[in-house]
């Protein structure tokens, strides 16, 4: 099988592409990521040489980029995760998450139409539910209700994938999951950018009451989840994708903090985000029965194994930690 995963540079397409690589070792992988801020090559060391591998540096809204990768017909099928895909980002620069996850997946779709891709997975995510009140869990008849602009661009994409399905008849599936956390995060996101700050004493920003809930799920299970579905997704089917772990964001920090042996007194109360969704949650009955998705990780394993990966990683880490890390830290942390 010939794979073209977008967004193979970034944290769960980066765990994506490892994870075939090690499962279906015989499969032919063409990485297509823009390199944003968020892409980074290091993640790949390990499969860089492999034979099946290739990467192609190019921006998924860029139809006459991608063009020469679809024209011999011998791509099996197309992975997207490419995407903006930090929430406050969204709130800062809400016109780059409509090129990208709008304008690059209608691009993607269109060139799998034209060269009959057998199949078109689109990763999409929990967000684009909105939120929850104290009860209730999403389940794939939720109606879409998208708060921040980077959940509505995310609707947007999804809506375009199943009206491609309607429309022409294309073989695809959208899968829904909730936060995941794992090695190669970038530190803009809640569990390496607290690991971060807390490694070097710095305050550890909680925005608003720190009660909003998030359903975590470690990246491996939701790679296993993407796996299944690509092999055995009914066409034009939703998989929603969950590990049942809500945890709200204090206990999150709380458990960083005495994983680190650090004190809580680096809790700081912060402005909160404009438009927080209050709690996701995530009824995965449907991958799980049709499918039979099972994750492997516990929450208290996964979080106390990323940790470790973190500690262990400050290379990657430090090379991360550049001047424009910083300055996005400050434009968003400055004046909260
Ligand atoms: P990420 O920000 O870590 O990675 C995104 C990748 O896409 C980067 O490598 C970046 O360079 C690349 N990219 C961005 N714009 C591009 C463009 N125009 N053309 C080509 N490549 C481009 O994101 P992530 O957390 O790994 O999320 C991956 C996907 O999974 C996204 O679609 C996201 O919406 C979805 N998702 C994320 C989570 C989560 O918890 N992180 C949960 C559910 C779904
Ligand atoms: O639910 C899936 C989504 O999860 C994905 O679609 C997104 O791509 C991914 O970024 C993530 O979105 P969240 O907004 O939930 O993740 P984030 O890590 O940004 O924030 C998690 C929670 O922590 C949220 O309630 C906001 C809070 N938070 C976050 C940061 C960065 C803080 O309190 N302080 C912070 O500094």
């Amino acid at each position: 099988m010939k794979l073209l995963i977008t967004g193979g540079a970034g944290f769960i397409g980066s765990n994506f592409v490892l994870y075939i690589a090690k499962n279906h070792p015989d499969y032919h992988i063409v990485n297509v990521d823009a390199l944003t801020y968020a892409g980074n090559l290091e993640n790949l060391r390990s499969v860089e040489n492999h034979p099946n591998y290739s990467f192609i540096k190019a921006d998924i809204a860029d139809r006459a980029a991608l063009e020469p990768l679809f024209a011999d017909g011998s791509i099996d099928a197309v992975l997207n995760f490419a995407a903006e895909s930090h929430v406050d980002r969204s709130i800062l620069h809400p016109e780059i998450f409509v090129r990208t996850n709008i304008m690059g997946t209608q691009t993607l779709l269109d060139l799998a139409k034209q060269y009959k891709v057998t199949k078109f997975v689109q990763v999409s995510t929990d967000e684009v539910y909105g939120t929850l009140g104290e009860t209730g869990l999403f389940t794939e008849e939720t109606p879409l209700a998208p708060n921040s602009p980077y959940s509505a661009s995310k609707a947007g994409a999804d809506l375009l994938v199943r009206a491609y399905h309607e429309t022409f008849g294309m073989n695809i599936n959208i899968t829904r999951c909730s936060n995941n956390y794992g090695p190669y995060q970038f530190p803009e996101k809640l569990i390496p950018l607290m690991i971060q700050n807390a490694l070097n004493d710095k305050s550890l920003p909680v925005y608003g009451d720190g009660l909003n809930v998030r359903d975590w799920l470690y990246v491996e299970d939701h790679c296993s989840a993407i796996d299944l579905v690509l092999h055995k997704g009914r066409p034009g089917e939703v998989y929603n994708v969950g590990g049942n772990n809500e945890r709200n964001n204090l206990q999150v920090v709380r458990t960083i903090l005495s994983e680190l042996g650090k004190p809580e007194t680096l809790i700081s109360y912060v402005t909160d985000r404009l438009g927080h969704d209050r709690r996701y949650a995530i009824d995965a009955d449907k991958i799980r029965q049709e499918l039979g998705w099972q994750p492997k990780y516990d929450y208290e394993n996964g979080i106390k194994e990323t940790i470790r990966w973190y500690l262990s990683s400050k290379d990657w880490m430090e090379q991360i930690l550049t001047g424009a890390y910083q300055e996005y830290y400050n434009t968003q942390y400055s004046e909260r």
